[in-house]
Order: C-alpha cells, then sequence, then structure tokens
C-alpha cells in the first residue's frame, strides 16, 4: 500500500475477488476503485461462512468503512449495481464516475447472437456492444441515468485527493491479463485491455501513483469461453484432480490446464508485478491445505485461504 493495483494474472478466475476482500479488511483502504470492463465479471469472497457475489461493486463492498468507486472505463448495467447497492446496504458510500458508459437491452440482446456468443464464448453480458457503442461515441453515460444521480462522483479527482493525503487505495481490475484485447490471442478476448495499465487509466490515475501491482495467478489454470489452452486436460481428468469449476456470471463449465510458466512470466511483464498472490495451492497440493506463509515482501503472516 498506499495505492495499489489487483489484476488477474491468466484468463481470469484467479481469486481476485477474494485476495481484494482479505486486502481490504486487512488494510482498512478509504478507498476502493473498480477498473475492468462492466459486469461480464464475478467476484466471491466468503466471510464467516456465508458467500457473498458482486459484479459491479468493488470487492472490498464488505469493508463498511471502504468507499466503493467506479472508474469512467467501467460499464454499468444499472438494474444490477442497484441491487447490489442494496443488497450490501452501500448507499452511503458508493459512487460512480459521470461518463460510465450505461448496458442496454439492446446491447445485451447483440452479445448473446450466434457471433461473438457461441463463437468467441462471451458472457452475453453486453459488454462488448456496449463498448462498441462507447468507441462510436452513441453510448449513453451515467449522468443521463435519473437512478444514477446521487451516485455521481468525479472518480479520478476523489482518487488522487486520497492518495494527496497519504490514504489507502485499492484499485480493482477484472478478468484476467490474457483476456485483454490487445495481449490474448484476438479474437477470443474481451471488449478491452485489462492488463494494470488499463485498469489504473479506468479509474483515472497515473502510472507513478501506483505503489504495488499486485498479480493474482491460480495454482492451475482455468479459462472459460473459446481460445487457445495450453496443455489443457479433459473434464474427467479435472474432476480426478479436484479442478472443476464453474463461472460465477453464465455457470459454464471452466477449461483446465496446469499452471503455465512461460504465461505467467509474460504476465509479470505485461503488468510490471511487484506482488504476487497464489490462490488454490491446497487445490492443486492438498499437503498445503491449512499451512501458514510468510510473506516476506510485508512481513504479513499470511494464511493460505
Ligand atoms: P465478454 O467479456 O463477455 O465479451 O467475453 C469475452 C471472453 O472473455 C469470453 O471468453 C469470456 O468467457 C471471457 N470473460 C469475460 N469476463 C470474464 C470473467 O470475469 N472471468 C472469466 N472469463 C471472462
Ligand atoms: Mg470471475
Amino acid at each position: 500500500m498506499p495505492c495499489v493495483v489487483v489484476v488477474g494474472g491468466f484468463f481470469g478466475d484467479e481469486g481476485k475477488g477474494k485476495i481484494i476482500a482479505y486486502l481490504a479488511r486487512q488494510y482498512n483502504p478509504m478507498i476502493a476503485a473498480r477498473g475492468g470492463v462492466g459486469p461480464n465479471a464475478g467476484h466471491t469472497f466468503v466471510l464467516n461462512g456465508k458467500t457473498y457475489k458482486v459484479r459491479m461493486l468493488p470487492s472490498a463492498a464488505l469493508n463498511d468503512s471502504t468507499r466503493l468507486l467506479l472508474g469512467p472505463g467501467v460499464l454499468i448495467n444499472p438494474q444490477i449495481l442497484l441491487d447490489e447497492i442494496r443488497n450490501f446496504e452501500a448507499q452511503d458510500r458508493v459512487f460512480v464516475d459521470s461518463t460510465c458508459g450505461i448496458i442496454n437491452n439492446d446491447h445485451i440482446e447483440k452479445d448473446n447472437a450466434e457471433y461473438p456468443k457461441t463463437r468467441l464464448g462471451t458472457t452475453g453480458t453486453g459488454t462488448g456492444p456496449a463498448n462498441s457503442d462507447r468507441a462510436l461515441r452513441t453510448l449513453r453515460i451515467a449522468k443521463e441515468v435519473p437512478e444514477l444521480f446521487e451516485y455521481i462522483e468525479d472518480v479520478s479527482n476523489a482518487i488522487n485527493y486520497s492518495l494527496d493525503k497519504k490514504e489507502r487505495v485499492i484499485i480493482e481490475g477484472t478478468q484476467g491479463t490474457f483476456l485483454s484485447l490487445y495481449h490474448g490471442e484476438y479474437p477470443f478476448v474481451t471488449s478491452k485491455d485489462v492488463t494494470s495499465s488499463a485498469v489504473c487509466s479506468d479509474v483515472g490515475v497515473g502510472p507513478k501513483r501506483i505503489d504495488e501491482v499486485l498479480l493474482v495467478f491460480k495454482s492451475y489454470v482455468t479459462r472459460v469461453g473459446q481460445g487457445p489452452l495450453k496443455n489443457e486436460i479433459d473434464n474427467d481428468e479435472a474432476r480426478k484432480r479436484g479442478w472443476t469449476e464453474y463461472g460465477s456470471v453464465t455457470g459454464r463449465q471452466r477449461r483446465a490446464a496446469p499452471f503455465d510458466m512461460d504465461l505467467a512470466l509474460r504476465s509479470i511483464r505485461l503488468n510490471s508485478a511487484t506482488q504476487l498472490a497464489l490462490t488454490k495451492l491446497d487445490v492443486a497440493f492438498p499437503s498445503c491445505k491449512g499451512s501458514d506463509i510468510v510473506d516476506r515482501s510485508t512481513s504479513l503472516n499470511m494464511h493460505i485461504i
């Protein structure tokens, strides 16, 4: 800290939500700001045996004293956002940039057509068509939506002001490095860049203000939708290894492969990572379950979660 950006190292679903929720409770940041694409993401975290999922709010949502911001690069589905604000009773601490793009039913319909839904395997949540309208400059933005009026804020200003005061800020990415429109295997990618630089731009923070880039890997690789996956194993083998997972937004079974060191090294470079988090070590190596480890960079006693 004080300003850490958290991004996914592979194809999303590395466990960013869990890591961010953990950091939020450890460090009590003043602000958690979400970058990334939009409600195509699903972040899951568990507290006291209860499972929470967010698609629009930052994963620091359970921390009552953290202000939850959505940067101008993030696409909003107003219905999903308003439901989450209500569920987390976060009316007083959610802020949305006035220029966040707005997803409508037409975008969702287009995203569920043969191409891109079947051929690319998109989530069907309307994010690609909405970003396409944004590039055409026909997309509606948050300040045009009366239901969002009370949440509007200048997100870049709010974060930079907080950093001037040396307050702690978490910037949350979504998806994963190799789903980036530029750095993944086109066309099997999402509708914008999702590496650390892009996530900072999404919330309006320049590269020199970032103290740590925390890159999250899972101990094996998963991918949903189409596109290459090196050393992919079949469903039976995945079940044997306990690597069977289902997408939190679409419910689709995730494809699985062993940890890919070449991909990880490329991801570290693309994001200029300063810290790594590795999730599900106990799934890949059951003997690790419950072990304590020490994160030497921060002298933090960490528990494998
Ligand atoms: P889109 O982002 O819905 O356009 O989907 C493009 C590709 O990114 C598809 O392969 C999706 O499965 C994948 N994708 C998008 N969001 C996520 C995510 O949050 N986790 C994992 N995969 C995702
Ligand atoms: Mg996910």
